[in-house]
């Protein structure tokens, strides 16, 4: 039985709610700011502005072994729009994380499922306090970025080392990790956590992991010496592939039970679930069959508010919250929209040139 007196109930009712409210204000005035001052005027994506899109199909396993759950019924087969990006420098030859974003149907905006995935098991934020901070110390120039980052953070920073890659043969043979747990209540209606992934179907060893990463220069994202490989050489390796035999993954999900007293470090994006007591299992198969042209690839958007209910974001409670990254998230809403309003006023942003301007992340230069 709680032992706690009416006032201090009320004052643990009363600070909830303030860092309820700190976290919501907090949410609507980062979309915003992205919004005004980044997508809108400079027709830029918060990351991940150099990428590719293409079309396909998922099928969902036909005898699946993860809990039933009528979205993702056996055997049904979903037309989807993926994008392959680079975050966040305009150049594929550079130290990035690689992503795979994949939406549940072939428009650039609207539909049923989006699910976006970087490089890396590990994230190189975890809150949204975390999160404003890595943003803040962003100190961007030709190419070096976070060096106070990683000093001050040295999670962050291995992170960025294991979801950091370099001359990648191809973004057919990399593996995706969501990072961020998601809700999944099924046809049981137990509640359950789900995280997402995606592997090469052919099981292609992963390529561009530095296996010795430096933890001082980390920072340094530079093409290297004497580099030969163009600024779009993994766009035009994917086309290619695409045009000559498609691209296949497997998707597949680990779900993990909710249970009334938490621990929270399971929501940490930091720490990785354990795969023995909580296996990944195919969701499904997806076969990529088209590119998509500049016009297009730039057009598409996904989003976490596209998902169903019993699949969507897990609630938080304050900026410490681990659950707060995927709250940001759905309330940068509004910087997607003025990225899309910036073509319509501004025109299209062109593609990104084959000439020798390396190490950028801004158009014009
Ligand atoms: C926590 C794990 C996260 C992952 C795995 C992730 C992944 C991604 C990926 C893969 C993209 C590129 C999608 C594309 O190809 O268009 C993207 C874009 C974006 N992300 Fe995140 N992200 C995360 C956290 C966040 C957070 C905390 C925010 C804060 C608001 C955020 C806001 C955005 C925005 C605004 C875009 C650009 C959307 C657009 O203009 O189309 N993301 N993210």
């Amino acid at each position: 039985m709680s032992t706690r007196t009416t006032s201090q109930w009320l004052t643990y009712w009363m600070g909830r709610a303030v860092d309820k409210l700190v976290l919501w204000t907090a949410a609507k005035l980062f979309g915003l700011m992205l919004a005004v001052f980044l997508c809108l005027p400079q027709r830029q994506r918060m990351s991940h502005n150099n990428g590719i899109a293409a079309t396909g199909t998922l099928r969902i396993a036909d005898d699946p072994d993860f809990p039933a759950h009528d979205f993702f019924a056996a055997g049904k087969e979903f037309p989807v729009r993926i994008r392959h990006a680079s975050a966040t420098f305009l150049d594929d030859a550079m130290n990035c994380i690689r992503s795979l974003s994949i939406k549940l149907s072939d428009h650039h905006l609207q539909s049923p499922f989006d699910i976006e995935m970087n490089t890396g098991e590990r994230n190189l934020f975890w809150s949204a306090l975390s999160f404003f901070q890595f943003a803040m110390m962003r100190r961007e120039r030709h190419g070096v970025q976070y060096w106070e980052y990683d000093r001050k953070y040295p999670d962050g920073l291995a992170g960025a080392q294991g979801a950091g890659r370099r001359h990648v043969s191809s973004f057919q043979n990399l593996h995706y990790h969501c990072l961020t747990p998601f809700l999944f209540i099924g046809r049981d209606g137990i509640k359950r956590y789900a995280k997402y992934r995606a592997i090469p179907a052919d099981g292609a060893p992963e390529t561009g992991i530095d296996p010795n990463p430096s933890n001082w220069d980390q920072c340094n994202q530079r093409i290297l010496p004497h580099e030969t490989r163009g600024r779009n050489y993994l766009k035009y390796e994917y086309e290619d592939r695409v045009k000559r035999e498609g691209a296949c993954y497997r998707i597949q999900i680990q779900t993990h039970p909710a249970t009334d007293n938490e621990d929270p470090e399971i929501f940490n994006n930091m720490v990785i679930w354990d795969e023995t007591a909580f296996p990944w299992r195919d969701l499904g198969l997806m076969t990529i069959d088209r590119t998509l042209d500049w016009r297009e690839s730039t057009l598409t958007t996904f989003s976490v508010n596209n998902m169903p209910k019993t699949l969507g974001v897990i609630p938080a409670t304050s900026i410490y919250d681990y659950n707060s990254l995927n709250y940001l998230r759905t309330h940068s809403e509004i910087a997607r929209r003025a990225r899309l309003l910036s073509y319509k006023l501004f025109g299209m942003v062109p593609p990104i040139p084959d000439n020798d301007n390396r190490n950028e992340s801004e158009w014009g230069q």
